[in-house]
C-alpha cells in the first residue's frame, strides 16, 4: 500500500504570515527518507497554499511521484499540462469550502471530465478522479479514460470521530451529534461497507483504487486493511501530527500503522 502525502498544509503555515517560510520544497527530502512514496499537492483556483511557483518547483525537484490535485477549471488544466507531473488527481472545488467536501459530479459533468481526461492523457498524465464511494458513479468514471480513483473517506472520518475522539470534530459532523451511539456504528458500518464495496466495484472496471481525505492515526488501520486499495493520500493528521514529532517521525508512524494493517490480512 502506498502512502501519498499532501503537503499543503506546510503552504497554509507560510500563508498565515504571507512570508517565505515555510517552503514546502523542503519537505521533499523528508518525505523520501521517511518512505512516503509520493508527494501529493493540490493546486487550488483561488492558491491559498500551493501556488504556481511551489508547483512548478515540486514538479521539478521531488525525486518521488508527484500527485497534483486539481479541478477541472481549463486554466488550471493548462497549468498541469505544462507542468506534467507523474498523475493529475481531478477533484471538485468550491472557493467557500474549507477543503474537498464531496467527491466528483462525474455524472453530471461527464462530457467535460472526460475531455479533461483525454487532454491530460495526451500529455503522459496519469488521471485519478476523485470520487464519492458509489457504484454508478465508478462505472462512469471508467467511461472517462481515467485510470484511477480516489474514494472519499471524509464520511467514514467523520463518524469514526463521532464515535471515538472525545474531541468536537467538523461542523459537518454536528447532525450526526444528534445520533445515538448504535446509530452511529450503523452509519459506519455503512459507510466502510460502501468504501469496501467501492474498492473491489472498481478494482473489477480495471481502475486502480486510492482512499483518501480526513484518515488519521486513529481510523486508518480499518481503509489500509482493504485489499482492493493501494493507495492513501493523508495531508492534515500526518502534518498536525508533525508539530509534535517531526515531519519524518509522524510520516514513519503512519507508514507503520498502514503496513501492519495491510499485513494483518
Ligand atoms: N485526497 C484528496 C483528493 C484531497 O482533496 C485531500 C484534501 O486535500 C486529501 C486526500 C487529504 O485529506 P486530509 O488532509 O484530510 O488528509
Amino acid at each position: 500500500m502506498k502512502l501519498g502525502v499532501n503537503i499543503d498544509h506546510i503552504a497554509v503555515l507560510r500563508e498565515a504570515r504571507k512570508i517565505n517560510d515555510p517552503d514546502p520544497v523542503e519537505a521533499l527530502g523528508i518525505l523520501r527518507r521517511a518512505g512516503a512514496d509520493q508527494v501529493t499537492i493540490h493546486l487550488r483556483e483561488d492558491r491559498r497554499h500551493i501556488n504556481d511557483y511551489d508547483a512548478k518547483r515540486i514538479v521539478e525537484l521531488s525525486a518521488l511521484p508527484v500527485n497534483m490535485e486539481c479541478s477541472i477549471d481549463p486554466a488550471i488544466i493548462d497549468i498541469v499540462c505544462e507542468l506534467r507531473p507523474h498523475r493529475a488527481t481531478l477533484v471538485p472545488e468550491k472557493r467557500q469550502e474549507i477543503t474537498t467536501e464531496g467527491g466528483l459530479d462525474v455524472l453530471g459533468n461527464f462530457d467535460r471530465i472526460s475531455e479533461t481526461v483525454a487532454k491530460l492523457k495526451e500529455h503522459e498524465i496519469d488521471v485519478s478522479l476523485f470520487i464519492d464511494p458509489d457504484f454508478e458513479v465508478i462505472a462512469a468514471s471508467a467511461d472517462t479514460g481515467a485510470d484511477m480513483v480516489e474514494l472519499h473517506t471524509g464520511e467514514y472520518a467523520n463518524i469514526f470521530a463521532m464515535l471515538y475522539s472525545n474531541l468536537p470534530h467538523t461542523p459537518h459532523a454536528i447532525e450526526e451529534l444528534r445520533l445515538s451511539r448504535s446509530e452511529l456504528q450503523e452509519r459506519l458500518s455503512q459507510a466502510i461497507g460502501d468504501l469496501e464495496n467501492s474498492a473491489i466495484y472498481a478494482a473489477k472496471a480495471g481502475l486502480l483504487v486510492a482512499a483518501g481525505h480526513g484518515l488519521n492515526y486513529q481510523n486508518v488501520s480499518r481503509i489500509a486493511e482493504m485489499p482492493n486499495i493501494v493507495e492513501l493520500n493523508i495531508g492534515q493528521s500526518i502534518i498536525a501530527r508533525s508539530v509534535w514529532v517531526g515531519l519524518e517521525q509522524a510520516i514513519r508512524q503512519m507508514k507503520e500503522l498502514i503496513d501492519e494493517a495491510c499485513h494483518s490480512h
